[in-house]
C-alpha cells in the first residue's frame, strides 16, 4: 500500500519510551534539548509582529512564484547589510528551509543520486534526502581543538566514479557543532563544485549567532560567484519566529548556471506557491524585529556558555567542545556509558533530558547535545544534575 520511502521504523527508541512514561507518571522534567525560542522567556515585539500581518494588501491574491517583491527586497537588504549583494531576483521566499531543501533537491538530484552533507550534523536532512529518494552520503567533520571538515576527503569520495553525487551541503554555523565554514574551506569547495560539475548548497541559519567575530569565516554564501550556489535562511533563527512559516533560497554563481536554475526552480515554486500573502507581507517589519531579540538570545546563549565553562573543574570528567556560534554546545564525557545510556539514566532517574551524540550521528560515543536557549535557572539546574551524575558514575 504504502510507498518504501516511508518504511520508518515507527518503534518509540529507548529515550521516547523514558519521556512518555515520566511523562504519564507526571514527574517533571528539565529540557535541556528545548530549541524552540517561542518557548524560552524572550520578549518579542508582539505589536509589531502581529500587527504585520494585518496588512489590507493580503487581500489580494497576487502569485508570484518567488515569491511577494517587497519581501524579497527586504531579504536582499538583509543581505546588503552584511555587505553581500543579492538581487530580488535571485531570491525566493518559500514556507520553510525544510520545504527549500526540497525544492533544491528536486531541482538538482535524480533518484538514486546523491548529496554530500555533514557529520555530525542537523537529523532532518536524512529524512529530507529519503522523501526526496536521495542518497545522504556524510563527509565528516572532524574536532581537533575546533571543527574541521576535510576537503581533501571530500575530493576523495567526488573522485571514485562513478561519481553520483550532485550537490554538497554546508552549514553555517552547522548544527550542533556551531562551526563556520572559513574563506580557504569555501575557495577549496567551491573548486570541487567547479570540477565535478556540483552544486553548492549553505544552510546560513543560524548565521548571526556568532560569538565572536573572526575575518577568516564566510560572511555569507550568498555572494559566492564561481560554483552555482544556494544559500538558505529564513525568519525561523533570525527573527526566531519558527511559527511564521517563512525561508528564502538565495541563488548565485556562473551566469551560465544560474539563469537556467533560476528558471527551473521558478516552475517547482510555482507548482506549490507555498508562502501565503499576509506573512510574505510581514516579513520587512518581522525581518526588523531581528534588532530586539537577537540581542537577548545571544546574552542567553553567551551567559549560559560561561556558566557551563565555570562549573567544569579538572575534578569533573567532561568537557565543553570549542564552538565558535549557533544555539547547541557539545559535551564530551566518559565513554565509560553509551551516549544512549547515559541521555536514558540521566531523564528516568534526574529528570533531565538531553540529546545522545548519535542523534546527530556523531561518529564516536561520549558526545551529549544541550540547547543553550532554556532560561539560566533551567540550564543551570539541569546541567549541575548532568555533571553530578558523571562525577558519581567516574
Ligand atoms: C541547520 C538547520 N537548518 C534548518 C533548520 C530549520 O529551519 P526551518 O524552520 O526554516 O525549516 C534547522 C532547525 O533547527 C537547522 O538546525
Amino acid at each position: 500500500m504504502f510507498a518504501s520511502r516511508t518504511d520508518w521504523s515507527l518503534t518509540p527508541n529507548r529515550l521516547s519510551k523514558a519521556i512518555e512514561e515520566r511523562r504519564r507518571a507526571g514527574l517533571p522534567i528539565l529540557d535541556l534539548t528545548e530549541s524552540n525560542p517561542t518557548r524560552c522567556a524572550f520578549s518579542f515585539e508582539a505589536e509589531k509582529v502581529l500587527g504585520s500581518l494585518a496588512d489590507p494588501r493580503s487581500l489580494t491574491y497576487e502569485p508570484d512564484p518567488k515569491g511577494l517583491l517587497r519581501a524579497r527586497q527586504a531579504v536582499a537588504e538583509y543581505y546588503a547589510e552584511r555587505g553581500v549583494q543579492v538581487p530580488p531576483e535571485r531570491i525566493f521566499l518559500t514556507a520553510s528551509t525544510s520545504e527549500a531543501y526540497s525544492f533544491l533537491f528536486r531541482l538538482l538530484v535524480n533518484p538514486g543520486e546523491a548529496v554530500l552533507a555533514p557529520r555530525p550534523s542537523y537529523p532532518l536532512f536524512e529524512f529530507l534526502a529519503g522523501l526526496n529518494d536521495l542518497e545522504l552520503l556524510p563527509y565528516s567533520i572532524a574536532y581537533h581543538d575546533g571543527w574541521q571538515f576535510d576537503v581533501q576527503a571530500i575530493a576523495e569520495i567526488l573522485r571514485h566514479p562513478p561519481s553520483r553525487v550532485r550537490a554538497i551541503v554546508v552549514v553555517h554555523p552547522n548544527n550542533p557543532t556551531g562551526s563556520f565554514v572559513s574563506r580557504e574551506e569555501l575557495r577549496l569547495l567551491a573548486a570541487c563544485c567547479r570540477e565535478h560539475g556540483l552544486a553548492l548548497i549553505a544552510d546560513e541559519v543560524f548565521a548571526d549567532y556568532a560569538f565572536e567575530a573572526d575575518a577568516r569565516r564566510v560572511v555569507s554564501h550568498a555572494d559566492v560567484q564561481d560554483a552555482l550556489t544556494f544559500t538558505l535562511s529564513g525568519l525561523s533563527k533570525i527573527s526566531a519566529l519558527p511559527q511564521m512559516k517563512l525561508a528564502w533560497v538565495a541563488v548565485s554563481g556562473p551566469p551560465e548556471l544560474v539563469q537556467p536554475a533560476l528558471a527551473r526552480l521558478e516552475i517547482i515554486a510555482d507548482t506549490y506557491l507555498s508562502v501565503s500573502a499576509p506573512v510574505a507581507h510581514a516579513l520587512p517589519a518581522m525581518l526588523e524585529t531581528r534588532h530586539s531579540v537577537q540581542p537577548q538570545i545571544l546574552e542567553r546563549v553567551r551567559s549560559n556558555l560561561a556558566w557551563l565553562d565555570t562549573e567544569l573543574s579538572p575534578e569533573v570528567p567532561v568537557t565543553r567542545l570549542r564552538v565558535e556560534g549557533g544555539w547547541y554546545a557539545v559535551l564530551r564525557l566518559p565513554a565509560i556509558e553509551s551516549d544512549e545510556d547515559w541521555a536514558v539514566k540521566l531523564l528516568a532517574e534526574d529528570g533531565i533530558f538531553v540529546h545522545p551524540g548519535h542523534f546527530y550521528d556523531f561518529g564516536a560515543e561520549g558526545h551529549l547535545v544541550v540547547s543553550l536557549l532554556p532560561t539560566t535557572e533551567i540550564f543551570r539546574k539541569g546541567i549541575s544534575k548532568v555533571l553530578a551524575r558523571v562525577r558519581r558514575a567516574g
